[in-house]
């Protein structure tokens, strides 16, 4: 087995600047590979199937199109390294921070981007007089907001940029690109965060405290925890960058224990047809947009989210930085406001493309660096209270070693709000795609909860049984347990075939996907009492079921334990936040469902005491589409 390989690989080499050598190890959990450092990929040990795997080429990237700036007596120059973005168009206009609650930029012109990938942005003679509803002219100080149309019409990116007149001309200034947002929100703590243009000092002036917190070093990445304070309180925060200060409210977890509140949940927002800002490069930022307004319109207190957020499939990390701050950008004007809790799909899928396949194969490593589940850890502010990995597992080829698996950090976790807790997992760890073709390689399925997911599972739910403020548990997962159209065959069914499982170190493991559906189902119904519903998604549309001991769950044939379910649960999918649409499929427990619809739907759950109830929306039209007293 030639697994110990320690190769180097010199990224981006040229002939003139020899870079440091970085050394890739193929961990230990894959097999039948080793990295070529010539042709820098990963090739098959053996004969057989062409596994042959590299990187993707991206199409776009953050990087790529965050322009360099530069300052003209009459406006503004925009150059862009993106050659795609070549030819294209930006359309810009005044961002009007403090004068309503959901500043947003009022797109007003159009500019050529040129076959430089530069922009030049006259905004003395554009933005002048009549145009000027941001008052800059008298500040000598404004932010614009753009939006980066290719020349095939694909909204690629929506950024911002703050200016200052002075008497030489316009000259850019730092911004905060993304946010602030509010997070982790708790009944005695929040966590305000922002990404700013350039490293620069910030500062924050909160209801909480007498004194603004100013940051002690230039950053870009800005994170603060607000501790200490009142249970269901307002708070007032103003964010201050250079000239300008951005003022939002957030509110705090309602007490524990306490009973009345109201969430939204939905997921799947990976971009639709249709063009426009169903397609804004990898996100449905048309119903996003639809979707946090309906929720701040609707009292919700936070919004979960699990999973598919954007399109994914893909090897640059950086191209996934691109698709997911497309995705906050939808939801921004909202999240200075209330959380948006998120967790992960199948399409956060960052890693090994295969040119045969057409397909990414396995999880990207270093996994520090190129594995879907760091980007996301990087991306979004989540709870660190999850399992740490698969490391230490049964299956593990080394158990005492960490490093042969991806991390856990904030895409597995739980939050607690009221008398109600929120478990969010991930089904698509470690995701192999295309496991049934590339099994000799190795890594997870989608749908399945490995060991010490299930494990860490179990020990929470035990808490929260002991815990006498917490009356409902949810527990949001991906893929449902029993897929009703567009993943009959895979999520938690694979068309009743108890053959698909993991595999780790080139064996598969020991329980097939139904033997771990009716391991997360004796977790969560028959350990405990408090699990509410199963929020998932992965199939685009919502329908609900009440998950019975009556209800057919096995394929013909079965000859394995039959898990008896002591009491019911429910099943909720909500994969309807604008990706396209998957009717409803013939399965064995097909009578059981209801409500199920097409249309886009945003999940609103009423706590009030021991009752939930469920109103269901459509973020487009406004329309009621279901209603249910679900407990
Ligand atoms: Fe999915």
């Amino acid at each position: 087995m030639n697994k110990h390989l320690l190769l180097g690989m010199l990224l981006g080499m040229s002939l003139t600047q020899p870079l440091p050598a970085q050394h890739l190890i193929v961990p230990e959990a894959y097999g039948n590979l080793w990295y070529d450092n010539t042709f820098q990929r990963l090739m098959p040990e053996r004969d057989g199937p062409d596994f042959r795997l590299r990187r993707k080429t991206a199409d776009f990237m953050l990087s790529s199109v965050t322009p360099q700036v530069t300052g003209a007596p009459d406006g503004l120059r925009l150059l862009f390294t993106s050659i795609g973005l070549r030819d294209g168009t930006l359309t810009y206009g005044l961002i009007p921070y403090g004068q309503h609650s959901f500043p947003t930029a009022v797109l007003r012109f159009e500019v050529k981007i040129d076959t430089n990938g530069a922009a030049f942005l006259p905004i003395s003679k554009h933005l002048r007089d009549g145009y000027d509803h941001s008052g800059w002219q008298k500040r000598n100080f404004g932010v614009i907001g753009y939006r980066l149309t290719d020349p095939t019409g694909l909204i690629v990116y929506e950024g911002k940029q703050a200016f200052a007149r002075t008497e030489k001309g316009f000259e850019p200034r730092p911004t905060v690109q993304r946010g602030p947002f509010v997070s982790e929100v708790t009944d005695k703590q929040a966590v305000l965060w922002y990404e700013t243009s350039a490293p620069v000092f910030t500062r924050i002036k909160t209801d909480a405290a007498e004194d603004t917190f100013f940051s002690r070093d230039r950053k870009m990445h800005h994170e603060v925890r607000l501790a200490n304070l009142q249970a269901g309180s307002e708070y007032w925060y103003t964010v201050g960058c250079d000239s300008a200060d951005l003022r939002f409210r957030f509110r705090t977890a309602v007490p524990r224990g306490y009973p009345k509140f109201r969430f939204a949940y939905a997921s799947d927002s990976r971009s639709g047809y249709g063009g426009g800002e169903r397609n804004v490069f990898g996100t449905n930022a048309q119903i996003m947009g639809r979707i946090g307004a309906l929720a701040v319109q609707q009292g919700a207190h936070f919004v979960q989210f699990t999973g598919d957020l954007v399109n994914g499939y893909i090897s640059e990390p950086d191209e996934m930085r691109l698709q997911m701050v497309n995705w906050m950008h939808a939801v921004e004007p909202y999240w200075h406001w209330m959380p948006f809790n998120v967790g992960m799909g199948n399409h956060e899928s960052l890693g090994w493309w295969s040119d045969s396949l057409g397909w990414v194969m396995a999880d990207g490593f270093p996994y520090e660096t190129h594995s879907g589940e760091a980007v996301f850890a990087e991306m979004f502010v989540n709870p660190l209270n999850g399992p740490q990995s698969e490391d230490g597992a049964k299956y593990d080829p080394n158990p005492y070693r960490r490093g042969d698996f991806p991390s856990y950090r904030e895409n597995v976790y739980y939050y607690t709000y009221g008398n109600t807790a929120m478990v969010v997992l991930n089904s698509d760890y470690w995701y192999a795609p295309l496991l049934n073709k590339t099994a000799a390689i190795g890594g997870n399925l989608h749908g399945y909860i490995m060991d010490e997911q299930l494990r860490w599972l179990g020990q929470v739910l035990q808490d929260f049984e002991r815990d006498s403020l917490i009356d409902h548990v949810f527990v949001t997962v991906h893929t449902p347990l029993f897929p009703n159209g567009g993943h009959r065959s895979d999520c938690m069914w694979y068309n009743g075939d108890n053959t698909p499982r993991p595999v780790v170190a080139e064996k598969p493991v020991e329980q097939g996907i139904i033997e771990r559906r009716d391991a997360l189902l004796d977790l969560c119904v028959n350990r405990s009492s408090k699990v509410a519903a199963f929020l998932c998604g992965d199939e685009h549309n919502y329908n609900r079921m009440r998950i019975e001991d009556t209800m057919p769950r096995y394929p013909p044939g079965w000859d394995k334990p039959r898990l008896t379910l002591r009491r019911p649960v429910w099943q909720i999918i909500n994969g309807a936040a604008g990706a396209p649409f998957y009717a409803q499929q013939e399965l064995p427990w097909s009578a059981s469902v209801q409500g199920f619809t097409v249309q886009n739907a945003l999940c609103f759950f009423d706590i009030d005491g021991k009752k939930i109830t469920l109103v269901v929306m459509n973020p487009d039209t406004l329309e009621m589409l279901d209603q249910v007293q679900m407990r």
